[in-house]
């Protein structure tokens, strides 16, 4: 078995979201603002896509300093807790830091905000909602220089 990191399209990532993320909803919501300008990521098992997670420049809420937010993380069920989650938040932030310095953050959804803690990330505020989506928590990681 073979693995690996590689850069991927914003199409290619729409498989996995609408597969993991938003089964059953219209393609169009496969589309987030600013797909096009972000980092699309993904992993590899076999030549088959696993896995993926998107980087965007955007602000922590209710700030202005520069920050990337991460979307779009998923891992295929069958290929869970093998540590591609990690390896794409750490290889997207990497290359992330390369363009601009500056913290990362996500609109976490609570069943996920423990696989964030293992990364190093905090909770921001409260937990809200996301309708159609439910309970999420800000989680942010400040990155070192
Ligand atoms: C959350 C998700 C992306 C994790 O992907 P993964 O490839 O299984 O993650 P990893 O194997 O790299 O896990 C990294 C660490 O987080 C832990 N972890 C993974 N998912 C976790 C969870 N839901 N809660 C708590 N800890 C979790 C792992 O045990 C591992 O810990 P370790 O470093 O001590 O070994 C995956 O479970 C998923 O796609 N879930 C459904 C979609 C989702 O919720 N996405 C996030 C939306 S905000």
């Amino acid at each position: 078995m073979s693995d690996r990191i590689v850069s991927i399209s914003a199409a290619e990532t729409r498989p996995i979201r609408g597969a993991v993320l938003r089964p059953g909803q219209p393609a169009e919501r496969l589309i987030y603002p600013d797909d096009n300008n972000a980092l699309h990521l993904g992993a590899i098992i076999d030549d088959q896509l696993v896995a993926v997670a998107s980087f965007y420049q955007q602000p922590i809420p209710d700030t202005t300093a520069q920050a990337w937010r991460i979307r779009g993380m998923a891992t295929l069920p069958e290929n869970r807790g093998n540590g591609l989650g990690r390896r794409l938040v750490e290889a997207g932030l990497k290359q992330a830091q390369r363009i601009q310095q500056g913290p990362a953050w996500c609109n976490a959804r609570t069943t996920a905000a423990g696989y964030y803690q293992r990364l190093g990330f905090q909770q921001l505020g409260d937990t809200f909602d996301i309708p159609d989506i439910g309970p999420h928590v800000v989680m942010v990681l400040e990155v070192a220089d």
